[in-house]
């Protein structure tokens, strides 16, 4: 039975979706030609120079631009994809940095090398912290927030001595395949180097697939890359992560992989003359 009176959990989430909806649906009216066309308050980008204006100019073979509602729809899809996917990454990528100290240097001494000491650039961010993007690479696959995927089988086939019929669905688990030892030795073990341009070349074609594949692959993959690698690199530059001493990851499911009730994380500031030194919080 579903409850749904005053204070059940389907009544708090209507009242959060009626709020969701009243901030998208007031921008969209913004930005509407006549609106009011300034975002409010916030770090919202001009009108004109994001997502949302450019689905606000879209218009089909027949000149018609999207509703209100479908407009709506495809700002939530966007938010929500990219929302909890690029944070459950962080969580897991400071989870194994921080039992992964090596690994965690290697990552301070490529942003000294590399940034020394100032902000990064998207152009930092996409293709100069080579290492970084390493770390990003093996935290997806040890816990790829997206985890299961639905597709249906075009034509029959065989797998592992199972025969699939056409028209079937079909769920595939990149947990599953990321884990699988002929493909990934020693698993379990976080080893950024295993996705070296050489060794990364030598994976068959749907062994690694954080951000699915084929036509619906992720449409914020790129974008989602540089958010983790913006923040991971803004909090590692600034702050020492430490896990709560005999902290165990338990790893939840839904809707999305992340680490269960919250990373608990003690946090230092590194001092000016003892670089990487840890100021206790
Ligand atoms: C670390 C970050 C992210 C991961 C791991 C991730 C992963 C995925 C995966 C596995 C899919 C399904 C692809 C498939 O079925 O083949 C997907 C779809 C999608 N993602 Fe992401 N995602 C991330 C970030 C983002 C961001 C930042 C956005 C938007 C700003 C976004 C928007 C979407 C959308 C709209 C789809 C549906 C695409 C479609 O069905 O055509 N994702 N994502």
């Amino acid at each position: 039975m579903l409850l749904r009176g005053p204070g059940s959990p389907w009544a708090r989430m209507q009242a959060n979706r009626r709020a969701l909806d009243e901030i998208i649906l007031g921008q969209i009216e913004e930005r509407r030609p006549g609106g009011a066309g300034v975002a409010p308050a916030g770090n919202t980008p001009a009108a004109g120079d994001d997502i949302l204006s450019m689905l606000l100019e879209a218009r089909d073979e027949d000149g018609e631009g999207f509703t209100a509602r479908e407009l709506r729809d495809q700002m939530m899809h966007l938010l929500f994809g990219g929302h909890d996917t690029t944070s459950s990454t962080l969580s897991f990528l400071i989870y194994e940095l921080s039992r992964n100290p090596h690994v965690l240097e290697r990552v301070l001494e490529e942003q000294d090398r590399v940034l020394g000491g100032r902000a990064p650039t998207a152009e930092d961010l996409l293709n100069g912290l080579p290492y970084l993007s390493l770390v990003v690479d093996e935290t997806l696959r040890l816990y790829p927030p997206v985890w299961f995927g639905p597709r249906m089988s075009v034509k029959p086939f065989e797998f592992e001595g199972h025969r699939v019929p056409a028209g079937v669905h079909i769920i595939h688990s990149s947990w599953v395949t990321h884990r699988l030892p002929d493909v990934f030795p020693n698993p379990e073990a976080f080893i950024p180097e295993r996705f070296e341009p050489e060794a990364r070349r030598r994976l068959a074609p749907g062994a690694y697939i954080p951000f699915g594949g084929g036509q619906r692959i992720c449409i914020g993959k790129r974008f989602g890359q540089l958010v983790v690698k913006a923040v991971a690199t803004t909090v590692l530059r600034s702050f020492r992560c430490e896990l709560r001493p005999g902290y165990e990851l338990k790893v939840g499911k839904l809707p999305t992989l992340s680490p269960e009730g919250g990373l608990p994380v003690r946090i230092g500031v590194w001092q000016a003359d003892r670089p990487r030194a840890t100021v206790p919080s």
